[in-house]
């Protein structure tokens, strides 16, 4: 793990971590897991589309917030074997602090403790009997077009656009739907045009939904079959 890059963190309020390199939060500081499930789960139409080797893909793991709001939908819709689950991160946060950031939703903390177990070992695999999860880690722009993998739904969560465009771009956008089933799905809570337009470049149907919150929309977006 020594020659990743780290990230570095501050914390708000004492429990929201801060991206200094980016100035960005990890997740809404209203309600992260509402948000995570409003956006990324049923953005997705998750869990109706689980089936046995359903494999989500995500642009930034972060805390593993969205990972194991993933994994609880997936154990309580009882599909048989693990659920696949591809993250791409390019500045791992510390152990210590990704627990100290999921003990703000005790429902998801209360599931953590493996996954962080073995984030802190440094592992690039997880699996468990219903959790089959890659870490993969380096410049999503560098280590994406190297995925030989394809996801069913993707978790599209930089930091802001404005202030993480790299992991927004029309090229980026074009290896996401590269790396998705025909028929598969991308959503994000943001709603940003260039986004949007990438998106659709990439040949992904856009549609603009209602936000989690105070934002009036966020992105969902599908190839078609
Ligand atoms: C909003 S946070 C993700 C939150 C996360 N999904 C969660 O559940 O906590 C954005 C993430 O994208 C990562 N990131 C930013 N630029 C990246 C890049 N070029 N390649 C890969 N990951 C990147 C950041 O390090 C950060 O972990």
């Amino acid at each position: 793990m020594s020659q990743r890059q780290r990230a570095d963190i501050e914390w708000k309020d004492g429990a929201v971590p801060v991206a200094t390199r980016f100035d960005d939060p990890y997740f809404s500081i209203a309600d992260g897991l509402a948000e995570t499930r409003h956006v990324f789960l049923t953005g997705n139409d998750l869990p109706a589309r689980f089936t046995p080797g359903f494999r989500i893909a995500e642009l930034g793991i972060g805390t593993g917030l969205n990972l194991l709001a993933a994994l609880i939908a997936w154990r309580a819709a009882g599909v048989a074997g693990p659920l696949r689950y591809t993250g791409f991160e390019a500045f791992p946060m510390d152990a210590g602090d990704m627990d100290r950031a999921l003990r703000a939703f005790p429902e998801a903390h209360a599931v953590a403790g493996p996954l962080v177990d073995a984030w802190r070992a440094g592992a690039t695999r997880f699996q468990s009997d219903d959790l089959d999860a890659e870490f993969i880690f380096g410049d999503a722009r560098e280590t994406l077009p190297r995925w030989a993998g394809r996801a069913e739904a993707w978790f599209l969560d930089g930091f802001a656009p404005a202030k993480n465009p790299e992991l927004w771009s029309p090229e980026l956008m074009a290896q996401v739907a590269a790396h998705t089933v025909p028929g598969g799905t991308a959503a994000t809570y943001t709603a940003a045009g260039f986004v949007r337009r990438g998106l659709a470049e990439g040949r992904f149907e856009v549609e603009r939904r209602p936000g989690f919150g105070r934002k009036r929309h966020m992105t969902v977006a599908r190839l078609s079959a």
